[in-house]
């Protein structure tokens, strides 16, 4: 299993030299994503760490390589080739001949580097990229980071996008009107918002913030988000929308994110597990945890039909359940852990690293030698 993760891990790296730039990464899935992504690229290098520390250190310094002056690392950075023409649309780069795009992921960079490779806040290129976006995207002023499009989150066509976007949602016809709207507006967080654009205030990204800050040495964010994300009535963690202050109550997984949180109150903690992790009407299936709860309407386990690729609508991701994997452990909820781990350990050994799984019957879908599957190593060997 172990040897699966190294091997693709291994198959999936390329190395070359941009206008005199050396770079080095893992490529999610040869075919289907040669670029660099950005959080793809944080997963890759935490487990880089068990089989060649030097790649950790490689992968994420290509991260680096790629940074503006003023701090800011995209979500993808096209190191070999730019970006195609088909998928220029989708994609939020300013020009066809961009390095990288102008949007950002899960900034989970601090907490890989303190993971995989050392002392982030000895790294003056991390402690940059978190000053740009304290500037940039700290929108309120209270520690938490908004962004301006759904696939910022990484979780681009998740459910919970559909009331705040609507049609103008990723993998949704009018996905490109949004992207050309904030191409205008130079993805600019605070113009998006000023010009009447819609700002989201998500639980995934804030969570990985908090775990950044923390590599970094600065105070949590996990106050705020609790203080301004956590539904206590639903016992939930809620995204908000601006302008409006909606909190659209889709159920999916990033719920429960916060649970890779160490400082996360112990009590809520229990709550997200036992009423809903747990919960079989939820997110307690035979490879858990599905991307969305069961109980919703938009549930779709066998990963979507038609020709359009919808994320992170029902199926299981790797990463996700090594997140909410963390938390039950450390709450000590290990027998349930465990269970989870090997629903997800037995399907990866079975249908190899795929990019997710039906969450009912284990099938591998989506991209093939997927790279962040890699993850399941984290799982067998913690
Ligand atoms: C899909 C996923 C995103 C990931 C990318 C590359 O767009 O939704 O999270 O970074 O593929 O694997």
């Amino acid at each position: 299993m172990v040897g699966a993760a190294e091997r693709v891990l291994r198959g999936n790296w390329i190395e070359g030299e941009r206008d005199g730039v050396p770079y080095a990464y893992t490529r999610p899935s040869p075919g289907r994503y040669p670029w660099q992504w950005y959080w793809d690229s944080c997963f890759a290098a935490i487990v880089w760490r068990r089989f060649d520390p030097a790649r950790s250190r490689a992968e994420l310094g290509s991260l680096l390589a790629a940074q503006r002056d003023d701090g800011f690392v995209g979500h993808t950075i096209f190191w070999h080739r730019p970006v195609s023409l088909g998928r220029l649309a989708f994609y939020n780069v300013a020009s066809r001949r961009a390095l990288q795009t102008e949007t950002i992921q899960p900034p989970l960079l601090a907490w890989a580097w303190r993971i995989a490779v050392g002392d982030p806040a000895a790294e003056p290129r991390i402690v940059a990229q978190a000053d740009w976006l304290v500037a940039n995207r700290d929108l309120e002023g209270d520690g938490l980071l908004w962004i301006v499009q759904p696939d910022e989150s990484g979780l681009d066509a998740s459910p919970k996008f559909d009331p705040v976007w609507g049609r103008r949602a990723a993998a949704r016809i009018g996905f490109p009107l949004l992207v050309r709207r904030n191409r205008r507006l130079g993805f600019d967080a605070r113009r998006v918002r000023e010009s009447g654009g819609l700002v989201l205030c998500e639980t995934l990204v804030n969570t990985m913030w908090s775990l950044s800050l923390q590599a970094l040495g600065r105070p949590s964010a996990t106050p705020a988000l609790v203080e301004r994300l956590w539904d206590e009535q639903r016992g939930l963690f809620l995204d908000e929308v601006q302008p409006g202050g909606e909190r659209p109550a889709v159920l999916t997984w990033a719920a429960l994110a916060p649970l890779a949180l160490p400082d996360l109150p112990e009590r809520i903690g229990r709550r997200l597990v036992e009423e809903h992790l747990l919960s079989e009407r939820e997110f307690l299936t035979p490879v858990s945890p599905p991307s969305v709860a069961v109980s919703e309407p938009s549930y779709e386990p066998g990963g979507g039909r038609g020709p359009m690729r919808r994320y992170w609508r029902g199926p299981t991701w790797v990463n996700a359940a090594w997140l909410v994997w963390l938390g039950m452990r450390r709450l000590g909820y290990e027998e349930e852990a465990g269970r989870l781990a090997r629903g997800l350990i037995g399907v990866v050994e079975r249908e190899g690293l795929r990019e997710y799984y039906d969450p009912r019957s284990g099938t591998g879908l989506g991209a093939e030698d997927f790279a962040w599957s890699a993850l399941i190593a984290e799982l067998v060997d913690p």
